[in-house]
């Protein structure tokens, strides 16, 4: 049974990871599981180098394959803010406040384009850690909607299941989402490499 430990505490992204993973011969952990509690800076400048950092700072603690994923929203309009600042911007601030001040800096006349970017890094996988990038695409709604509290979900609304993120169940956000297609990316790599068996 290949092992992995997923890079994060959010149950929404933990989730994600167990779904994909769930047919194959693998147990996905979360640090939460292997108590582990790290806190990593995420100074880096791109979503990739704050992939590799977030899973570079687990190498001591694991011979585990780690996988960590970096994420965020990019508004075409307003040159691809949030971005990788995404989780930190308003910091302090429910995500209602956020999606009302994204909306007040779009206004009336900005194009609503925007796109989710997915960055894993996996590590203890190969020799050197290697990187699966997935997009969503979608706009920028004026007004939340559906149930799913997770992040930029209820106005991001995704061109190809035609509805908000939030309005989707698990497995059909995962095939659509910027991080179900960098997890497809990854699944396919480790089977074409035979590092992957189905149950
Ligand atoms: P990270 O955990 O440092 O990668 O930050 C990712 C941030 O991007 C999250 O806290 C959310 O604000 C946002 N984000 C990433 N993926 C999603 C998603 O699938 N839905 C909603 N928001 C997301």
């Amino acid at each position: 049974m290949l092992e992995i430990l997923v890079a994060s505490n959010n149950s929404h992204k933990i989730d994600e990871f167990k779904s994909y993973f769930s047919k194959y011969q693998v147990k996905v952990y979360s640090l939460k599981d292997l108590n582990i509690d790290i806190d990593v800076d995420e100074i880096g400048l791109t979503f990739k180098e704050n992939a590799f950092l977030k899973a570079d700072a687990l190498r001591k603690l694991t011979d585990k394959v780690i996988i960590s994923d970096d994420s965020g929203l990019e508004i075409k309009s307003l040159d691809n803010f949030p971005g990788i600042y995404s989780s930190r911007f308003m910091f302090n601030s429910p995500y209602s406040e956020k999606f009302i001040k994204i909306n007040e800096m779009l206004g009336e006349s900005k194009s609503r384009e925007c796109r989710f970017n997915s960055t894993l890094c996996v590590i203890n996988l190969l020799k050197e850690p290697i990187y699966f990038v997935g997009y969503a695409y979608g706009e920028i709604l004026k007004e939340p909607r559906g149930n799913s509290s997770f992040g930029y979900d209820p106005i991001f609304y995704s061109i190809e299941a035609k509805k908000s993120f939030a309005e989707l169940d698990i497995e059909d956000k995962n095939k659509v989402s910027h991080r179900g297609k960098a997890i497809k990316k990854l699944i396919e790599f480790m089977e074409d490499n035979d590092l992957l068996y189905e149950i």
